[in-house]
């Protein structure tokens, strides 16, 4: 297989299967995943053991894993070339998150922010699978030796704890695992709420559906989406702190075509916020549009759907059970 030949470095990185993927999501990591298919190795997980931390409709959550697999093919994942593939297809995620759950300290848990916001947000279930997940999200990334980690910067003190527990573990038992560098992007890495842009944009925002652009929106719902974006009293465009909310449109065109926020400047910083939101808006809906139609053809497919997940489950598969091998090894398990 010219995938497990090659030399190249390995990425990975994980998104869960909400179904509705949105913009943030798309210029914070998916847009790069694709691009990096170029010069890596990559898998690309949907994580949907991660998902069970919250209740969900087991037939509506089915729907929204398999929307999730489709439109990751349809940003551009190639399936063939780089393993895209669901979690709890590969058994050895669980079995690597019990021991490194061994090798974490309760302290370390107790400080990760996301657990905080997300116990906070779901106070009648607060599970030890919310507790542990980044111990889970650590035992993805080791079991694939990985490189690099493609993320947006919410993920970032994750991260941090994945390469701690890959640094303890091998102190203890000599190097098994490959600490892997974070890769963050340095533009599209926090996009912001439309309507409370100190806020990242995420789907349990409670600022409604107006502060989330979706992928499958249609374009006169992400031009009504943007025009209706909080700005701020004053007409300059302008890149700073105290404007989060145009600073996020920059953010958002620039993340979009690529270009950096000097380009972005020169390009719109003497329009009116109307223009600005407007450039953004069809700028947003041309790089949308060909994903949508790739969409519903992918989710149309559903015999071709699943024949790719099953293929590429197996693809991890081989590679996990390798790295699980010398695990128990190391650990003495018979
Ligand atoms: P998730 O599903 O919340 O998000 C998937 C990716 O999208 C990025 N992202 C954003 N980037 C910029 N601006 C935003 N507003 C924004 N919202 C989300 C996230 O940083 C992420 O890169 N725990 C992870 C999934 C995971 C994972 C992994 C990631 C599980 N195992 C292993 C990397 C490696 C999560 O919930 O991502």
């Amino acid at each position: 297989m010219a995938w497990a030949s090659s030399n190249k470095q390995i990425i990975y990185s994980g998104i869960q299967p909400t179904g509705v993927v949105h913009l943030g999501n798309y210029l914070g990591a998916l847009s790069n995943w694709v691009h990096l298919q170029t010069d890596y190795s990559c898998i690309y997980c949907i994580v949907d053991l991660h998902a069970l931390t919250v209740r969900m409709d087991s037939a509506e959550f089915s729907k929204k894993c398999r929307e999730t697999f489709a439109m990751l093919i349809a940003v551009g994942i190639d399936p063939a070339r780089s393993i895209l593939y669901m979690q709890s297809q590969v058994a050895a995620h669980s079995e690597l998150a019990w021991i490194l759950n061994c090798y974490t300290y309760m302290g370390e848990l107790n400080r990760m922010t996301q657990y905080k916001e997300k116990s906070q947000k779901n106070e009648d279930n607060i599970n030890a699978g919310l507790f542990t997940y980044p111990v889970l999200q650590a035992a993805d990334i080791l079991l694939y030796k990985t490189n690099f980690v493609p993320i947006g910067e919410d993920q970032r003190q994750h991260l941090e704890l994945s390469r701690d527990v890959a640094e303890r573990f091998n102190n203890v038992h000599g190097g098994v695992f490959v600490v892997p560098d974070i890769l963050i992007p340095r533009i599209g890495a926090r996009i912001k709420s439309l309507q409370d842009p100190e806020k990242k944009m995420s789907k349990s925002d409670k600022g409604g559906e107006g502060s989330i652009v979706y992928l499958t929106d249609e374009p006169d719902v992400i031009r009504s989406k943007i025009k209706k974006a909080v700005t701020d009293s004053d007409s300059k465009v302008s890149y700073s702190s105290d404007k989060p909310g145009v600073s996020n449109l920059l953010d958002i065109y620039a993340a979009v075509k690529r270009i950096s926020i000097e380009e972005t400047l020169a390009a719109l910083g003497s329009c009116s916020y109307g223009a600005l939101k407007e450039a953004v808006a069809e700028a947003a809906v041309a790089a949308l549009e060909p994903i949508k139609q790739r969409y519903a053809a992918a989710l149309s497919n559903k015999i071709q759907l699943e024949s790719t997940m099953r293929t590429n489950a197996g693809r991890a598969q081989a590679i996990a059970s390798g790295t699980m091998i010398q695990v128990r090894n190391k650990l003495g398990l018979l």
